[in-house]
């Protein structure tokens, strides 16, 4: 466990457990998604980073998906059967807390909050922290009303506000720090005389201040990252902020953005020197950029490990693709999973990639399928080849040796092997095993038909009634030859 001021177990609590009715989705709130990611999930990395002795979090009924999402995770799971409002909803985590504990209490729908601010309000002398923030636009949060001596009274919901409160700014966070003991006496104190007939864990800080123990006050420089997301819309600008600094963060190292607004991470991004990146660009899971890569405009990348001055032209799509340097891939490329290429590969326009291992030098230069297949050193792919690779029950492996020479719109019926050298005439469709250094094609013999006519229309009915030869055209009679 972290250390933390005092010697108090931290018991970390993630209310969880209302509908969200106001994002209108049948997907949970905390489900949504944030930078590609549950929004519950960014939460949840940030705790963890705490070390606390448990994480509990409070669900309620129809929650499977959100159970399910995170089975693997270890986290004490409290039902509140009913949803009766956020005290109600920690009165039912407080059975597994004990006394001495320090309660960490977190809104599920704040998916931002950063570690620092936690850690700050565990090492603060104060065993009862709320942290406030300042909002231009206060609308749906709890106000934070201060007495006459600008000391802390009350945290006012918005339903219950008068009209002087309404323009207050500084509001509530939904995130608190509480003495485990006192904490349980004043939850079990709650009413639900309110406008929302709930049990408001707000009213919790108001019997604090009657107890003798108000709490200590904190801000956070940083308000946008402590918003939470009841809507679409509040969600939205959550995206843009955590966008925004990740983007910062690229530039920090050195990345250089043509428009940092316009670009999005869904996941980890590592960079090496001098990577530059175009617009509308989206990189998400796992991808690593050696030095001196540049991503064109509208290129999607999941996965990838692209190598130093490889080049990735416009509105390529990338999937589990490893390459080596200096590789040009795109425009107009699609590289699906099981992409390896060595240094140096081009892959051009309009050119699929599946399950393939491309050695270096070798281009597939314009709309191409090469799916379950080997190539070798310094092959060159002919225009509109494509390798067979499933006869619609099993995948077959097509290997192509260094060297060869694929001719244009060739068909390789896996499974095939081209030996190092060969030349492939272009056309063939090729289904047996092609000799190393030798030219072989497979071609229908090309013939010419002599005194063809091109086709005319037929004549009209009422026009053409009675004239000779409107039956069938030339082309018909030759064709029976
Ligand atoms: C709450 C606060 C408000 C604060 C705001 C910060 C209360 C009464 N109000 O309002 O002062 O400014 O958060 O975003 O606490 N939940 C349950 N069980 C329930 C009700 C809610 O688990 O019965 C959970 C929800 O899933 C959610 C969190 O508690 O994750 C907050 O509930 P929500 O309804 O979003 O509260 P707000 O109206 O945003
Ligand atoms: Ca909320």
């Amino acid at each position: 466990m972290a250390e933390h001021s005092g010697s108090a177990p931290v018991h970390v609590v993630i209310l969880a457990a209302g509908k969200g009715t106001r994002m209108r989705s049948a997907l949970p709130k905390v489900l949504q998604p944030l930078a590609g990611r549950p929004m519950i999930r960014h939460l949840l990395a940030c705790v963890q980073q705490l070390q606390p002795a448990q994480i509990h979090m409070v669900h309620g009924h129809g929650s499977e998906p959100l159970q399910a999402e995170l089975a693997e995770q270890k986290i004490a799971w409290v039902l509140q059967p009913e949803q009766r409002g956020t005290g109600h909803a920690l009165a039912c985590a407080m059975p597994g807390i004990p006394d001495h504990a320090s309660v960490l209490v977190l809104m599920a729908d704040h998916p931002l909050v950063p570690l620092e601010l936690l850690q700050s309000m565990l090492a603060a002398p104060h065993q009862l922290v709320l942290v406030s923030m300042q909002l231009t636009d206060p609308a749906g949060y709890g106000r934070i009303v201060r007495d006459d001596q600008g000391e802390f009274a009350a945290i006012v919901e918005q339903a219950d506000a008068s009209p002087q409160q309404s323009a207050i700014s500084e509001v509530n966070s939904g995130i608190y720090r509480f003495p485990a003991s006192p904490l349980r006496d004043w939850l079990q104190q709650l009413a639900a005389d309110n406008a929302a007939g709930e049990h408001y864990l707000t009213d919790v800080l108001a019997m604090a201040v009657a107890a003798g123990q108000p709490p200590q006050l904190m801000q956070w420089p940083d308000a946008q990252s402590l918003l939470g997301a009841n809507t679409q819309q509040q969600l939205a600008t959550l995206e843009r902020h955590y966008q925004r600094q990740q983007a910062e963060l690229l530039q920090q190292q050195g990345v250089r953005l043509a428009d940092p607004q316009r670009l999005d991470i869904r996941g980890r991004v590592s960079v090496g020197t001098d990577v530059s990146i175009d617009v509308n660009v989206i990189l998400s899971g796992d991808c690593r950029l050696g030095d001196g890569v540049s991503i064109g405009p509208g290129c999607v990348l999941h996965d990838c490990h692209i190598g130093a001055k490889t080049r990735v032209l416009a509105h390529s799509v990338l999937e589990d693709v490893h390459c080596g340097a200096a590789c040009s891939i795109g425009p107009f490329a699609h590289c699906r999973p099981g992409t390896r290429l060595d240094d140096a590969v081009k892959i051009g326009n309009f050119v699929e990639t599946k399950q393939v291992r491309i050695g270096a030098h070798s281009k597939a230069s314009h709309l191409s399928y090469l799916g379950d297949a080997n190539l070798g050193q310094r092959v060159n792919i002919g225009a509109g080849t494509i390798t067979c690779n499933y006869d619609g029950v099993s995948k077959h492996v097509t290997s192509i040796a260094d060297d060869v020479f694929i001719g244009s719109d060739t068909q390789l019926v896996a499974p095939v092997s081209i030996g190092a050298g060969a030349f492939i005439g272009a056309g063939s469709t090729i289904t047996r095993d092609a000799p190393a250094a030798q030219l072989t094609l497979s071609r229908s013999a090309q013939k010419t038909i002599a005194g063809w006519q091109p086709p005319r229309p037929e004549p009209d009915h009422d026009t053409a009634a009675g004239q000779p030869g409107s039956k069938s055209s030339p082309q018909t009679q030759k064709e029976q030859d």
